[in-house]
């Protein structure tokens, strides 16, 4: 996930719109490695910056969390700098933050989970570090930590996987477990949840192959089954699981193994799976992949570049199978995150190298993401958006 970053140019800020659908504003907030959250207001000039750059979420913030309206979450992944820090803030009105409390963490976090009854709870995932913090966030503006977890470091000293990495908590739709795809050690580690203690309880983890790297996964509940996806940042694989339920643990049964690019297509190797997401309509499963530039776009000013790619694939909502639907351009270099609108009519990508986001339009119906609508350049490499409607 460290594959690039650091890249600050001087400052420049352009947009452009090829379509001005929305009429009701919305805001999107963007997250930089460089330092910085900054705000964009997507109405019918297309995307503008509003206010100034914030500085609330320190220096590398990596994530961001929206609670209900204004309940504003981001962490500070601070790379190698010690303690991480997890923030909290207010949205106001006119799409700008505003600082509510603080609390440090174990080093380098990069995901933030809410649990527990009222979503009281945060578990961070310190990929820096190889720990789990918890803390109680009932009072915003008095982030308290509550646990930390520490992995040991890897056996093999394996490169790439010297040591633990946790790269996200994932809440089962239960609310009663989190799993932890960590990238270093090749586990789903698995937590039973104290929904009012928010106490989180060791049990049996998933193994997979050495060299699979898990780093972002997504449960998905249908009528009658629980389905598990993670995607694999060093094998660029997608792996879906069917879940069941014994005795406090979670079972895993492997339904589905394929390339993150589809149909077989094995990326190239210098490819890394970046973010994986289930459609709001839980039909669609979209990963993006990262540093291969399989694709071509073209931007705005007709000149076209190697892009990465997002790919849509449909799933069996009995089997839990997936099939490929598309692998489209994501509009740039490094995809690390991407988000949809609420109607899931638009997807925003960030393109953390060529410090860009783009906003493409998607058919809700077919899962295909077609043309670009909107664009806005930033002064340092983006590497997670949030939503606002
Ligand atoms: C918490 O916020 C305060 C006030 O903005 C700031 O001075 C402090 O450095 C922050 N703490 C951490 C651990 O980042
Ligand atoms: C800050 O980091 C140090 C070293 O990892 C750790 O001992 C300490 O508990 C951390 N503080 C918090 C609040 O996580
Ligand atoms: C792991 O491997 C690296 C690179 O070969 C080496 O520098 C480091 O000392 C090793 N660490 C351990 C704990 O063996
Ligand atoms: C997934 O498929 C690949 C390619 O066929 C294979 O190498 C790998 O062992 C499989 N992994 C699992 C966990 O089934
Ligand atoms: C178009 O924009 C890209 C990205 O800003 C830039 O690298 C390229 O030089 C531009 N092309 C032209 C013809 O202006």
């Amino acid at each position: 996930m460290r594959a690039s970053h650091g890249i600050i140019t001087t400052l420049s800020a352009s947009f452009s719109l090829t379509s001005a659908a929305c009429s009701k504003p919305s805001f999107l907030y963007v997250s930089s490695y460089a330092g910085g959250i900054t705000t964009y207001k997507l109405g019918s000039k297309g995307l503008e910056q509003v206010g100034s750059i914030s500085q609330i979420c320190g220096t590398n913030p990596s994530w961001q969390t929206l609670v209900g309206e204004d309940q504003y979450y981001c962490i500070n992944e601070n790379w190698d700098q010690g303690n991480g820090t997890f923030t909290s803030a207010k949205l106001n009105a006119d799409g700008t933050l505003a600082f509510v409390g603080n609390s440090s963490t174990h080093g380098g976090p990069v995901h933030i989970a809410l649990y527990g009854e009222n979503g009281h709870g945060v578990a961070t995932a310190n990929y820096g570090s190889g720990t789990v913090d918890t803390l109680d966030i009932s009072n915003p503006a008095l982030p308290k930590v509550l646990q930390t977890e520490v992995f040991p470091v890897t056996p093999d000293n394996r490169t790439g996987q010297e040591q633990s990495r946790p790269h996200q908590g994932v809440l089962d739709p239960t609310g009663n477990f989190l799993v932890f795809p960590d990238l270093g050690w090749d586990l789903l580690r698995v937590y039973q949840v104290g929904s009012s203690s928010l106490q989180l309880t060791s049990k049996t983890a998933h193994e997979l192959d050495r060299g699979t790297g898990p780093r972002h996964g997504v449960f998905l509940k249908t009528d009658s089954k629980t389905f598990f996806y993670v995607a694999n940042e060093l094998a660029n694989t997608i792996l879906g699981f069917e879940i069941t339920y014994e005795n406090d643990e979670l079972s895993f049964s492997q339904v589905f193994n394929g390339t993150t690019h589809g149909n077989g297509e094995v990326p190239p190797s210098e490819t890394r799976a970046g973010e994986l997401i289930l459609s709001h309509d839980n039909k669609f499963l979209i990963v993006s992949s990262r540093l291969g530039l399989t694709d071509t776009f073209t931007l705005s000013n007709g000149t076209t570049i190697k892009s990465d790619s997002l790919i849509t694939f449909s799933i069996d909502q009995q089997s839990g199978k997936l099939a490929f639907v598309q692998k489209a351009p994501s509009g740039g270099n490094f995809p690390r995150h991407f988000t949809f609108n609420k109607a899931g009519t638009q997807v925003a990508v960030v393109s953390g190298v060529d410090q860009w986001i783009t906003i493409f339009e998607r058919d809700v119906a077919t899962g295909k993401i077609g043309k670009s609508l909107a664009t806005a350049t930033l002064t340092s490499g983006p590497n997670h958006i949030l939503w606002k409607e």
